[in-house]
């Protein structure tokens, strides 16, 4: 394909609409930083070819309920392609933004379990509980699927350089696929704050890695500047195919419930793109036709990384206020979110809350999911903490289906768990303000590392020591 007709097909096939100030442009006319010229928003995609403007109400268009496509993305699963092989790619259908879909980067990122959790179910008295676990990705975290997109932006665009700020799963993806298309990558992460299973990927992937004395924040600051200097390709998740790709769970978990969505979905918020591109995923199946509802998307942030719960609770999502982050969940450590317009209007179209759970409720839960045999990085884990909220106010019932988004696998941050089974995560003051019942419960699943003589009756004692408790 040559240039000239690659740059047509991308014209038609999508276009750019400014969340702020509903301004459309080409896909390739974005700013460098991706914010709209005139407002300052972020933008997201479109395809008026799929879906005309008579669908903002709601409507599936006429004639075309693609009821078929269920059959297509299902087949895929069992062919040899790699893009068929894809859990994002298999959709393509609904991801028509590449001119050329051989620029497609992947590492056969998404199809991704959904995991029944059933003591925690029971303990909840919940009936049907699940986790959708993005990370099993090929680079533990969620955020392949959204990189996967956006780097094959870059790759057709004819980018050497890609970059991105990150608290450190961005980063890992971003790495990686940029290695498997032959690209540079830039990486800005905040020093000290990121997990070492997190560091270690951006390094063994090959990027340039800088560790910025600032936080999250400050990375981005840094970054939105530079992007303007250099020619490097930004994968931010103010990207707007980044959250292309992280819209693709929302459809396999359609797939997965044979288009039934479920009651609920509950996912962390950090820079909150993830539940707004779920979001945007199942408004999108609802619109085709291929679900008759969309699930409430609630969204859980830590105590000390809160700015969309405040947002919510003083100022009704209409204005936020940038807050100092602070929590061991790193992943979430962000106290200026860029997409939190795009998360309150997911939090209203879908009736979902937001709440904000504590350190030590983070802690629990993250060892809850440890002992169901799954596992999860501790952002994860506030989704648990979370439901656990959402249940004693009254906001989830017994009967209803819930999804808990856990975004990271547990090895991305092995030093928090092994701090935590050693008893050394929180402070005294932290266990002391604790309820007793959480405290029990956490003494009951931590199990420190036990160090032997290298005898058989060293080994009998322990044991028999567990089966008499
Ligand atoms: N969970 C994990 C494991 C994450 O890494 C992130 C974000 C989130 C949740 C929050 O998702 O930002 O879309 O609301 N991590 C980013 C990063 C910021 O740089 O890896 P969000």
């Amino acid at each position: 394909m040559t240039q000239s007709s690659t740059q047509s097909a991308q014209k038609t096939a999508h276009r750019l609409r400014c969340i702020g100030c509903d301004a459309r442009i080409a896909g390739l006319d974005a700013a460098e930083d991706f914010r709209c010229q005139a407002c300052g928003s972020l933008f997201e995609v479109e395809y008026p070819q799929i879906f005309s403007p008579d669908d903002t109400a709601g409507r599936p268009p006429a004639g075309a309920l693609h009821a078929e496509w269920k059959t297509l993305w299902a087949d895929r699963r069992s062919s040899h392609a790699p893009l068929d092989r894809s859990g994002v790619w298999r959709f393509r259908e609904l991801l028509p933004f590449l001119a050329d879909k051989r620029h497609a980067v992947t590492l056969e990122e998404g199809n991704t379990p959904l995991y029944s959790l059933p003591r925690s179910a029971r303990s909840l008295g919940l009936e049907n509980l699940f986790a959708k676990h993005q990370g099993m990705n090929p680079t533990g975290s969620f955020k392949d699927t959204g990189m996967t997109a956006a780097l094959s932006v870059a790759l057709e665009r004819e980018f050497s350089w890609v970059a991105c700020a990150s608290t450190g799963n961005t980063s890992a993806a971003m790495a990686a696929y940029a290695a498997r298309a032959g690209m540079r990558a830039l990486v800005l992460i905040p020093e000290g704050k990121v997990a070492w299973g997190k560091l270690a990927q951006s390094l063994d992937y090959g990027a340039i890695t800088c560790q910025l004395k600032t936080d999250f924040d400050g990375c981005v600051a840094v970054l939105a500047e530079l992007v303007r200097r250099a020619p490097v390709y930004l994968l931010n998740s103010v990207n707007p195919y980044r959250l292309e790709g992280q819209k693709t769970p929302a459809f396999e978990m359609a797939e997965a419930m044979d288009w039934k969505v479920p009651d609920h979905i509950i996912v962390p918020g950090g820079n909150l793109a993830n539940c707004s591109a779920l979001g945007k995923g199942f408004a999108e199946l609802r619109t085709l036709g291929l679900i008759g509802r969309v699930p409430r998307i609630s969204v859980i942030q830590a105590e000390g990384a809160n700015p969309l719960f405040l947002s919510m609770s003083q100022h009704d999502g209409n204005q936020i206020e940038a807050v100092r982050a602070d929590t061991r969940a790193t992943a979430i450590r962000i106290g200026n979110p860029a997409s939190w317009q795009k998360a309150v209007r997911v939090l209203r179209e879908t009736g979902g809350w937001c709440e904000q759970v504590s350190e030590q409720e983070i802690a629990l839960a993250k060892a809850e999911i440890g002992a169901e045999g799954i596992g999860c990085e501790p952002a994860s884990a506030v989704t648990l903490a979370g439901v656990k909220k959402l249940v004693s106010l009254g906001r989830v019932l017994p009967d209803e289906t819930v999804v808990l988004i856990l975004t990271g696998h547990t090895l991305k941050d092995p030093e928090y768990t092994i701090d935590f089974h050693r008893g050394s995560l929180l402070t005294a003051q932290e266990t002391t303000v604790m309820l007793a019942a959480q405290r029990s419960r956490m003494e009951a699943l931590a199990r420190a590392p036990l160090v032997l003589d290298p005898s058989v009756e060293a080994v009998m004692r322990v044991l028999d020591a567990e089966v008499r408790q």
